[in-house]
């Protein structure tokens, strides 16, 4: 079951800008920025009004795939992540209607057990799905 929308995230040439432009945009500071190098990423996060969060992406290196998709599309939203109560269940219910994964099952992400959706399978747009803990 999809609980909420989770985040919104979204792929920056340099972070330190990328933050500055959402704390004049929101009007709060981020709650965490932290490197994920097993991801290839930096992370800056913003808590919004309590219940979606936005999430600014910087690659570290040049072969990580947010380089890839900064290369290719640009800056702008890498992907949208939605809450799922039980993140395996939810995967093996999205193929069996027909969509295309790239996790078949949940491996862990920032906050939780996460797994992704094929852009090609909804529209062009990477689908995150995660299951918080507790
Ligand atoms: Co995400």
């Amino acid at each position: 079951m999809i609980k909420r929308l989770h985040h919104v995230a979204i792929a920056v040439n340099n972070l330190e800008e990328g933050v500055s432009l959402y704390e004049r945009l929101l009007g709060v500071k981020p709650a965490s920025i932290e490197g994920i190098p097993g991801q290839g990423v930096r992370v800056a996060v913003f808590k919004v009004g309590g219940e979606a969060e936005i999430e600014l992406l910087q690659p570290i290196g040049p072969d990580s795939p947010v380089a890839k998709f900064l290369a290719s599309r640009g800056q702008g939203i890498h992907h949208i992540c939605f809450e799922v109560d039980d993140i395996d269940r939810e995967l093996e219910a999205m193929a069996a209607r027909g969509f295309e994964l790239i996790d078949k099952v949940g491996r862990e992400g920032l906050e939780g057990r996460v797994g992704f959706l094929h852009p090609r399978a909804a529209g062009g747009v990477l689908i995150e799905l995660v299951q918080c803990p507790g």
